[in-house]
């Protein structure tokens, strides 16, 4: 069998709690398939170092990390930069908060050739190797550039913004048509591959082929949907061990007289964490009942703090807590807490699990994973509710969640109020449906799917 070579930006550090879905979910992967994991060391070199592309390898069981660092002014570049102040940004509809600085495209090239030339020595003729995420979707041509003939695989974690809103980019025609080094690029979910599709025909004049093929200038690739999922097991595991059940006593210890909300992000503008906020104000002024009755916890963990738009969310945010505190709170009483911090994956479960409503509503979101683990950690036979929104890609799969639109204060607030108050059948039926759908896809069924797709025949091996 193959070996399997997984490429991403960040790999998950064992020594920290993870932010983000990404690098919990390949760590899942390779702890079933074995292989190596390569990716920045999480280090940033002193510019005036010769630390920049040192390549460290160690063994963590089965799977070889080899990750490299990256000197300050890469660091800048690519990742505070390319990636994070353009590519995000406008690939999740964020137009006005993309710096269009003409430096950064010019690192996030320099980086994908250097990642490419560091890990060339180490492949095998016989590897599979997958690459993720937007900061490295050059890699593949780089390596073509190489000579590297082994098959290459792609999984875009973010959203695909239509076509016209790609077209924004400075340097889309370059972006997109790199995607034509690889043998197979798996999306998030069908409006997605919709999006692609359409610029694929519309601005690049590619054909289309059978079998979700795009052929042009004599190059060719597939593209197909993939929804990611979780570990179901090793997550249900999780909230049975003591630190989970110990989290879940405590919280219904502390909020036993009221109903607990809760939201799990990283502090980023794309998830709609201030209009939750606003809609969590609407509910206690349109419904006061729930004045001592709701409590909102909402955990928003530090994110790109370098990145100029992240400060600005901290600082809205902040001052809409003390608001909303300030406004509804009693000496007995805080309707909300916001944490600025990491948790602790193995708590996660247990605070999901106590809370009656679990509000994921981004304004626009790959896919979501959080949704996905609220709804396992929930007691089959007592469950709570998702209020999910429906521009997270999870909403294609997950549809027996309440459904809403994170721009309408009002509609979000009623369907919170739908939500505290929904009778217990309704909320046992809609958690069977929802448990039914994340199993059957789950992450194993992701990797699997994905492999095997990349695995099969379709496409032919592309020259640089
Ligand atoms: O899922 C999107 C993503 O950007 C991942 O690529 C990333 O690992 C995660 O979010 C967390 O972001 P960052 O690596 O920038 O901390």
């Amino acid at each position: 069998m193959s070996r399997l070579v997984v490429v991403s930006n960040r790999l998950a550090d064992p020594r920290k709690p993870a932010a983000g879905g990404l690098a919990v979910a390949l760590g899942d992967t390779l702890a079933r398939t074995g292989g190596l994991w390569f990716g920045w060391s999480g280090t940033v070199a002193p510019d005036d170092a010769a630390g920049d592309g040192q390549l460290h390898v160690r063994q963590a069981g089965r799977v070889t990390l080899a990750t490299v660092d990256l000197s300050a002014e890469d660091f800048a570049g690519y990742y505070q930069g390319y990636a994070n102040s353009v590519l995000w940004p406008v690939f999740h509809y964020r137009l006005d908060l993309a710096d269009f600085n003409a430096a950064y495209v010019d690192a996030y090239r320099r980086v994908n050739r250097m990642f490419a030339a560091r890990l060339m020595p180490l492949l095998r003729d016989d590897d599979t190797i997958w690459v993720h995420d937007y900061h490295l979707i050059p890699l593949a041509a780089e390596l073509r550039a190489l000579g590297c003939r082994q098959r290459i695989g792609f999984f875009l974690h973010i959203p695909v913004p239509p076509p016209l809103l790609l077209a924004a980019l400075p340097h889309h025609a370059w972006l997109m048509r790199s995607f034509f080094a690889y043998d197979l690029i798996g999306l998030q979910s069908q409006a997605d591959v919709a999006h692609f599709r359409r610029y694929m025909l519309n601005e690049v004049g590619a054909e289309e082929l059978e079998g979700g093929r795009f052929a042009a200038n004599g190059h060719e690739t597939r593209v197909g949907a993939f929804p990611i999922g979780i570990d179901v097991q090793e997550f249900e595991r999780l909230g049975q061990a003591p630190e989970a059940q110990r989290t879940h006593e405590r919280l219904l210890q502390e909020y036993s007289r009221c109903q607990l909300l809760l939201g799990i992000d990283r502090l980023d503008y794309s998830k709609g964490i201030p209009q939750r906020v606003r809609a969590f104000q609407q509910l206690l002024e349109k419904y006061p009942e729930n004045e001592r009755s709701a409590t909102l916890i909402m955990i928003a963990s530090p994110s790109r703090d370098d990145v100029h738009a992240y400060g600005d969310l901290r600082q809205e945010l902040e001052g809409l807590c003390g608001a909303i505190n300030g406004d509804f709170g009693d000496l007995d009483w805080m309707p909300l807490r916001y944490i600025h911090r990491v948790v602790a994956r193995r708590r996660v479960p247990g605070l999901c699990r106590a809370a009656r409503v679990g509000l994921v509503t981004p304004l626009r979101d790959g896919m979501n994973l959080v949704a996905k683990e609220f709804v396992v950690s929930q007691d089959a036979q007592d469950p709570g509710v998702l209020v999910l929104s429906r521009f997270a890609g999870a909403a294609e799969q997950l549809q027996e969640a309440l459904l809403v639109n994170p721009y309408d204060t009002e509609g979000m607030a009623d369907a919170i109020q739908t939500a505290l108050t929904m009778p217990l059948e309704e909320r046992q039926q809609r958690h069977a449906r929802l448990m039914q759908r994340i199993r059957e896809h789950d992450v194993h069924w992701w990797r699997r799917s994905f492999l095997d797709a990349l695995a099969a025949p379709a496409a032919q091996l592309l020259p640089a």
